[in-house]
């Protein structure tokens, strides 16, 4: 067991790791998941979930408390959730309400899980057509991570984790871009080790941010770098989060030049990382359908957005513009 921090650690296997939690524990389970490593689940009280982004809903929450009361969960149960970030949000959720709240921890099975979703105790549920617009910030017992579940992903939920790990790079350092551009092989053949180091990269910045800044007042929002845009392509074209998140950063690129944040160097720099990794860059939408979207998804009724724009590699910051203008440059890049 390898730690990263005081609760979120590596494991060499799962089933010796689970062993110990066999009398405590209830899995809740991504069936996917579920089906790749059967035997291991076996013996254990569990509950598996067909996960897709609509399982993060009440409806699913009712199921899971149903089939918690069935299996006798009480105070001293603590839930461990096993899969991607849907699984996550949903069973971090259920048990931060579930008798006033349960223990809890995360073995994220995709890279996005690993790099991002399993960090910072953010757990919820969508409502209508916002997601996440009902939730918790209660944070996991643990966070136990084997990247060797990264092995069964398909190419587009791999690319997904991809995604987030180059933005928190851009966040970072350039020490921390030059690593990912140097290690572009190993990383595109998922060499275990390479990825390994990539998560504790990720894991150790998120953490670093999120130890600030909890509630999201501040410094958190970075973290967001690429999903204003990012969440309203996904939204409305239903292109993959990674996908979409890598065209939000290099428009966000686009604007900061622009607007003189950031030079011609970190725009390239930026550019050059998404497209050594494939990622579409340039993509036609409709503009006042991307501005309805974002202003649906601000979750708040001002004009103002918190945009994040890159100054440079290590150096993004979190600029209020008016939606207004942002459209009007948008019109015109
Ligand atoms: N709480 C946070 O801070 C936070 C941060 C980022 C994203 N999220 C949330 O995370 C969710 C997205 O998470 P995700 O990208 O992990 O998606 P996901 O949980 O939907 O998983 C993606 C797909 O991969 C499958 N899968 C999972 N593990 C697998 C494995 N090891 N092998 C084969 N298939 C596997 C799942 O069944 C699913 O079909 C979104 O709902 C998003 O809002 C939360």
């Amino acid at each position: 067991m390898k730690k990263i921090n005081h609760n979120i650690f590596f494991i060499n296997s799962l089933s010796d790791f689970l062993n110990d939690f066999k009398e405590k524990s209830i899995l809740l389970i991504d069936r996917n998941v579920y089906k790749h490593h059967q035997v291991v689940f076996e013996d254990f009280r569990k509950i598996i979930i067909d996960t897709s982004e609509a399982s993060k809903s009440f409806k699913t929450t009712e199921l899971i408390i149903t089939e918690l009361l069935q299996l006798k969960a009480h105070r001293e149960t603590i839930l461990i959730n096993i899969g991607g970030g849907v699984i996550g949000d949903l069973g971090g959720f259920v048990a931060s309400i579930f008798k006033r709240g349960v223990k809890f921890a995360h073995i994220p099975t995709t890279l996005l899980a690993m790099c991002d979703a399993a960090i910072g105790g953010k757990n919820g549920i969508n409502f209508g057509e916002t997601k996440n617009i009902i939730g918790t910030i209660t944070n996991p017992e643990f966070v136990a991570i084997y990247p060797d579940f990264i092995k069964t992903l398909t190419d587009e939920e791999f690319k997904n984790g991809i995604a987030e790990i180059i933005k928190h790079s851009i966040l970072d350092s350039y020490e921390h871009y030059y690593f990912i551009l140097q290690n572009k092989k190993e990383i595109k053949t998922r060499n275990i080790e390479i990825i390994t180091q990539l998560i504790s990269r990720s894991v150790k910045f998120k953490t670093s941010i999120v130890e600030q800044d909890e509630k999201e007042l501040g410094n958190r929002r970075l973290l967001n770098f690429g999903h204003t845009m990012g969440h309203a392509l996904e939204a409305i074209y239903g292109v993959s989060h990674g996908k979409a998140v890598a065209i939000g950063m290099f428009y966000a690129a686009k604007l900061a030049l622009k607007n003189g944040y950031c030079n011609k160097q970190t725009f390239d720099e930026i550019q050059f990382i998404l497209q050594e990794f494939k990622f579409e860059t340039e993509f036609k939408y409709d503009l006042d359908k991307v501005i309805e979207k974002i202003y649906q998804d601000k979750k708040s009724y001002d004009e103002d957005v918190n945009f994040i724009y890159p100054f440079t590699i290590g150096d993004c910051r979190v600029v209020k513009t008016n939606v207004e203008l942002l459209k009007n440059q948008l019109k015109i890049l």
